[in-house]
């Protein structure tokens, strides 16, 4: 048995027990006039008219705004309802942030399964574990906070013991994004854009980076990044949705049954910084090759379950391609990463993307101090991140996928999260 896998990994197209893995063009996943730049007009939907059908919303696809309050500096916010067919995705422009994120489940009982805050105080509190938050510049942390590019060393601040995590105390965030709803009548969506300045948490270049939510009759939600740069620099964009799908605040992830296309992961040490190793998954609590309750493993005495106080990795996804960013020249595809089911609720969430990572982080560090969108106090698990991701430290990993992006180049990403009952 080889102690290292390595990259690109490949793998057979189907898991073992398992339906088959999908894979299609990134293109067919979106809509015609999602993809920015696109020339389809950016047609404000603003058809908030009742429900048909007991709750269901079979009716059009309606992306509404209303004021929520306001940012610390005293930016309006607003709030955004994306409703489409069965779901509806409620999105703030401070932090790009999913606040709310309602699906039935087997029964047709309604329910929000995201983690959240009922209002802007809480997201712009240093308490706030990034709930649905949009993350950049760099998912997850950067060794010291510090870098090299192009013979250039960068220093960042740090906001995570020695390290600095998810693009630096003030990350995106904690920023107020700039909204345009760009549904039509068959998909919700919405447009956000941010313009990072040079030298922004200590980052070089003017980063321009886009996001677009949508929601289809599929009850699905995708995620499309894309950025630009006009100096050389380092990007690694996620989204950082809390789950419990057995619906907000009632108790924790334990009994979810979770699936990952990994082989392998990257090791971290003390500080959570991967060591640079892709250690194969096999014999290990890590193994979520077959769909596995997350509780059955998490008390295991195990080095690095001990680092993250439970689960808090990345895992090397299997993929058919090599993980690489093509750019935009739409060549990387979409390709299941990872399926969560709750037993209890019979929800399915299945994540896809074009990214090669995924930190799957188990709420080890909610502590009981924060209180959330239903009124109930948030403990250890309950709720859960898959965070599509380039490996964390990858500017100062040479073995790792490149984090790299140079003017002219367009960062490309796109993650699906689709429900299912
Ligand atoms: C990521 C990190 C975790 C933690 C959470 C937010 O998942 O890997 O260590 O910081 O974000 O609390």
């Amino acid at each position: 048995m080889p102690g290292r896998v390595p990259l690109p990994s490949s793998h057979p197209a189907a898991m073992a027990g398992r339906r088959r893995r999908r894979s299609w063009p990134l293109v067919a996943a979106l809509s015609t006039g999602l993809l920015v730049g696109s020339a389809a007009a950016p047609a404000a939907a603003t058809d908030d008219r009742p429900d048909r059908g007991g709750g269901h919303h079979r009716g059009q696809a309606s992306t509404t705004v209303e004021p929520f309050g306001t940012a610390p500096d005293g930016t309006p916010v607003e709030r955004w309802t994306l409703r489409n067919g069965d779901m509806t995705v409620r999105v703030l422009t401070y932090g790009g942030v999913i606040q709310t994120l309602e699906v039935p489940d087997a029964h047709g009982q309604v329910e929000n399964v995201v983690l959240g805050f009922p209002d802007v105080a809480g997201y712009a509190s240093d308490a706030d574990p990034y709930f649905g938050s949009l993350i950049g510049r760099y998912g997850n942390r950067i060794a010291g906070g510090e870098f090299e590019l192009d013979g250039e060393r960068y220093q960042l601040p740090l906001n995570d013991g020695p390290n600095t995590l998810h693009g630096g105390p003030e990350g995106f965030d904690d920023r107020v994004w700039t909204a345009t709803p760009v549904g039509d009548r068959r998909t919700a969506a919405l447009q956000l854009q941010l313009v990072s300045p040079d030298g922004d948490q200590g980052f070089p270049g003017t980063l321009t980076t886009t996001v677009t939510y949508s929601v289809d009759r599929q009850e699905r939600l995708t995620v499309h990044y894309e950025a630009s740069t006009d100096a050389p620099t380092v990007v690694n964009l996620t989204q950082h949705t809390y789950w419990n799908l057995g619906g907000e605040g009632s108790g924790t992830i334990y009994d979810h049954e979770l699936e990952i296309d990994a082989d392998a992961y990257t090791p971290v040490d003390e500080t959570l910084i991967p060591t640079g190793e892709i250690a194969p998954v096999e014999g290990t609590p890590f193994d979520f090759r077959d769909p596995t309750a997350i509780g059955a493993r998490i008390r295991v005495a195990d080095q690095q379950l001990l680092y993250g106080q439970g689960y808090d990795h990345n895992w090397v996804l299997n993929r058919d391609d090599d993980g690489a960013r093509e750019g935009s020249d739409g060549e990387d595809e979409l390709e299941e990463a990872a399926e969560l089911h709750d037993p209890e609720s019979g929800r399915t969430l299945t994540v896809s993307t074009t990214e090669p990572g995924l930190q799957f982080y188990s709420g080890n560090f909610l502590d009981g101090t924060l209180v959330g969108t239903g009124g109930s106090v948030y403990r250890q698990s309950d709720g859960l991140a898959l965070e599509t991701q380039h490996f964390p430290d990858s500017p100062n990993q040479p073995g790792f996928p490149s984090t790299e992006l140079r003017p002219g180049e367009v960062y490309e990403s796109t993650t699906v999260f689709e429900l299912d009952n």
